[in-house]
């Protein structure tokens, strides 16, 4: 077989993660297809650069328009590009923003991929399907480390959401024998994060008040601690779950954890600024229930998938940091303390 007729698709190929694997797949020489949702402004400002040659009739990537709660788009979608991989990474992917918005999530999460693994059932077209499982299930952990074995306790909607969608994933994968897997992914980051979640506020705000672009940065709970990796390392995680010779649920994580002071104090030191004369409290970034700890323990990813991370805490910091730097005009090498 032609390696360009390993055919992928992708949901939620406008995300940060979307992106990283639809560079990863095209490196391999799969056909990669994006769903992407209408929107009024362009929001495939992360893949653009993948982008310049679609008029090319060689292109190997191609967008679609649909949504997952549009299960008709998804159909359509699955009969017409047949593929032999879907990668379901859309989601409303905020934890705060599910308390405001828990239906919504709801939907998207948890019918949506439902209707994606019903689109694949019907069709007939039998991909092997990767589902984007979240160590926010954990949430209100009893165990200082979380493994494939560690019980669900999710503590938000979203959380509560992806449950039933791991669920669902495990459901279809008995009942109709389907090669579906579910990844839980502990937090990764990169300089293509958006800027709504705390890594990259904190990097993106740093590099601004070096720019005299801005003054403050406002931050909820600083105690919360988490498990942070580099974002394209993990795509490749999830890459090689489905080429697996059966399929089975993974955890990805780096193993190590640190609090959100902890990131914050990294980069206003690499960034030689005074935590206290720029960082304020904002109750409003506040949950109603928060995921104090969070740690994962990749053992079995490792021992199967030969994965291990590569990027730790520092090196993370330091790259996003260095990012928006450059995004504000600063040469990072003239402001930052040296490595
Ligand atoms: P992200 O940057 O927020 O991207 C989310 C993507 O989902 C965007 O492409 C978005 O499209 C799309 N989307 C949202 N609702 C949709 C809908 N109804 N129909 C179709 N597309 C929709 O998220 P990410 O960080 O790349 O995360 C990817 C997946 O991994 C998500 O499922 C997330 O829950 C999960 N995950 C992420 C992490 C992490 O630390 N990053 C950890 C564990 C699990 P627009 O661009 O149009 O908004
Ligand atoms: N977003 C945000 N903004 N979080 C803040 C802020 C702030 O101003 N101040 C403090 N935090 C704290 C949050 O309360 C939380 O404890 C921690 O920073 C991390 O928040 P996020 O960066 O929003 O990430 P998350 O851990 O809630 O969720 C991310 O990781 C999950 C995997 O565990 C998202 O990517 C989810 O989609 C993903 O599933």
């Amino acid at each position: 077989m032609r390696e360009a007729q390993r055919v992928a698709l992708i949901t939620g190929i406008t995300g940060q993660d979307g992106s990283y694997l639809a560079e990863l797949l095209l490196a391999k020489g799969y056909d990669v297809h994006g769903l992407i949702r209408r929107s009024s402004v362009f929001n495939t400002e992360r893949i653009e650069h993948l982008l310049k040659d679609s008029h090319d009739p060689e292109s190997r990537l191609h967008l679609h328009y649909g949504d997952l709660l549009d299960s008709s788009s998804l159909r359509r979608l699955m009969e017409d590009i047949r593929p032999t991989e879907v990668y379901n990474l859309a989601a409303q992917t905020h934890v705060r923003v599910s308390f405001d918005m828990p239906e919504y999530t709801a939907h998207t999460i948890t019918v949506g991929t439902t209707s994606l693994l019903e689109a694949i059932h019907q069709s007939g077209v039998r991909p092997r399907f990767y589902q984007a499982g979240s160590s926010e299930m954990y949430g209100d952990v009893l165990e200082s480390t979380q493994n494939e074995d560690t019980p669900f306790r999710p503590q938000s909607p979203y959380a509560a959401a992806k449950v039933g969608a791991h669920m669902m994933v495990r459901v279809y994968r008995e009942a109709y024998d389907l090669f579906a897997v579910n990844g839980t992914l502990f937090n990764h980051e990169s300089p293509r994060r958006s800027p709504s979640f705390v890594t990259r506020k904190i990097t993106r705000g740093a590099a601004r008040i070096l720019a005299e672009l801005d003054d403050s940065i406002y931050l909820g709970n600083l105690n919360a601690q988490r498990d942070w990796g580099y974002a394209p390392e993990y795509m490749g995680a999830i890459w090689a779950m489905l080429q697996q010779d059966t399929p089975e649920d993974f955890v990805i994580a780096t193993g190590e954890t640190h609090s959100v002071r902890e990131f914050l104090e990294e980069t206003f030191r690499l960034a030689r600024l005074d935590v206290a004369s720029h960082v304020r409290f904002d109750s409003v970034y506040l949950r109603p229930a928060e995921v104090n700890l969070l740690r994962g323990d990749a053992s079995r990813a490792k021992a199967r998938l030969g994965w291990e991370p590569q990027t730790r805490f520092k090196q993370l910091v330091r790259l996003m940091l260095e990012a928006d730097c450059r995004e504000v005009g600063l040469d990072p090498n003239s402001v930052l303390l040296p490595a």
